[in-house]
């Protein structure tokens, strides 16, 4: 896990300074899967591990980022700057990415004052997370709104957590070349300790949930992330996009695949390729299958909660087509014990994590049965913890900490709603 005294030491020594701290918590999905770029819900929980970005502004307009993942430092100009071609989705073209999204995110600041807005500003940043890298889990939106906010908070700038998400959104599609929904920067900017977020992703309404004490959400990393996910990512959402271009001559009321009925597409069947119609199904029943889990999770009923977790992971799997062997074998460990009420893949897939929700109770041998069986039966020895729902993303003033002796938490603006810097 970050230290965040030792992150603030290291920076010291780096950079020759004090810095403050900011961090973004990575997340899981528990429902609600490929629904968010086609305006539908999701329900996703920030997890209680971040990326942490420890930061200090510099007179020039540079930004030196060094990561301790990965042992570099990059040199990136804090202004607006085109994305490289092709997408390397190097861990600097995040950082790069929000500095130059937000660099172009006209917002006034003085109106009195010539240019309008407050520059990003050059910054040192030292980065470090214990959310694993490449694992499903958001640690790339983690990076982006941690960094987002370091950067926001040393030019000065008022920009809501909204804008955020959408600013570190955009980030990713332009500097990474993925076409996310919004899930995971609102979830990194929202996230509630001891809750999952129902969020309507067309209008942004969102509803905390709270998580009952007796339920215990497992992380149950496969260990493989399989080769173009970000290709194949894109390629749903066409799909999904293709879909929508069908009904919409039908049905003129639909302009994405959250107004459709099943009845709908099943009007249209004959006008889709096979593909295309499964891919569309799949939506249109997740986005129900999340309303229906947010009603169960109301009512206690966490039989019918993870029998929806069970029908999204099928519907992932042979509709979708997004999961691979290893998260189908650990969905399929989890769910062979009686303490796991459903399972399922989070996430884009194609390898990553799977999640169960066990009886807390009985969380201990079900993390420890699913480690034993998933490593005699893939060869490949899975991390499996137990994640509690964490807080969205705030600010450490760490300088005055180290020198009292105590970290102070400011700033914590996790699912406090759209505040202002
Ligand atoms: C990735 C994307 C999200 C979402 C999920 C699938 O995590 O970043 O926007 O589409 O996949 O639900």
């Amino acid at each position: 896990m970050v230290d965040p005294e030792d992150l603030a030491r290291e920076f010291e020594r780096a950079f020759g300074r004090s810095p403050r701290l900011y961090r973004a918590p990575g997340r899981v999905n528990l429902i609600g899967e490929h629904t968010d770029y086609n305006d539908g819900f999701v329900m996703p929980m920030a997890l209680d591990r971040s990326t942490w970005v420890a930061a200090a502004p510099r007179d020039d307009r540079t930004i030196v980022a060094r990561s301790r993942e990965y042992g570099e430092t990059m040199t990136i100009d804090a202004g607006t700057q085109r994305p490289q071609r092709p997408q390397r989705r190097h861990w600097v073209d995040y950082v790069r990415g929000v500095s130059a999204v937000l660099s172009d995110v006209a917002r006034p600041f003085h109106p009195s004052t010539s240019s309008g807005r407050r520059e990003i500003r050059g910054a040192d940043l030292l980065i470090a997370s214990d959310v694993p890298i490449g694992a499903g889990l958001s640690s790339s939106a983690a990076l982006e709104v941690a960094c987002g906010y370091a950067l926001l908070d040393m030019a000065n700038r008022p920009i809501d957590l909204v804008q955020r998400a959408r600013a570190c959104q955009r980030a990713e599609h332009e500097y990474a070349g993925t076409r996310c929904g919004l899930m995971d920067q609102m979830i990194a900017c929202y996230g509630r300790e001891g809750h999952a977020l129902m969020l309507d992703t067309r209008t942004l309404e969102r509803r905390w949930l709270p998580l009952p004490s007796t339920l215990r959400v497992l992380v149950c990393n496969t260990m493989v992330k399989h080769q173009l996910a970000s290709g194949e990512y894109n390629a749903r959402r066409a799909d999904c996009e293709a879909g929508v271009r069908v009904l919409a001559q039908r049905f003129p009321g639909i302009r994405a695949l959250r107004d459709a009925t099943l009845a709908q597409l099943d009007a249209v069947r004959g006008e889709l390729s096979d593909q295309i119609y499964r891919r569309c199904g799949h939506v249109i029943a997740e986005n129900a299958r999340v309303e229906a889990a947010a009603r169960a999770l109301g009512d206690a009923d966490f039989e019918t909660f993870g029998r929806l977790m069970d029908d999204s992971h099928r519907s992932l799997r042979d509709d979708y087509e997004v999961s691979c062997a290893e998260l189908d074998a650990m969905v399929a460990i989890a769910r062979g014990l009686g303490c796991v009420y459903g399972a399922r893949m989070t996430g884009g897939g194609f390898g990553g994590c799977a999640i169960a929700v066990v009886d807390a109770s009985a969380v201990d041998r079900a993390s420890r049965e699913i480690e034993k069986r998933y490593e005699s039966a893939s060869g490949l020895r899975p991390d499996v913890w137990v994640c509690s729902a964490g807080e969205g993303v705030s600010a450490w003033r760490l300088a005055e900490a180290l020198h009292h002796g105590e970290a102070l938490h400011h700033g914590g603006h996790g699912g406090r709603g759209g505040q202002i810097l």
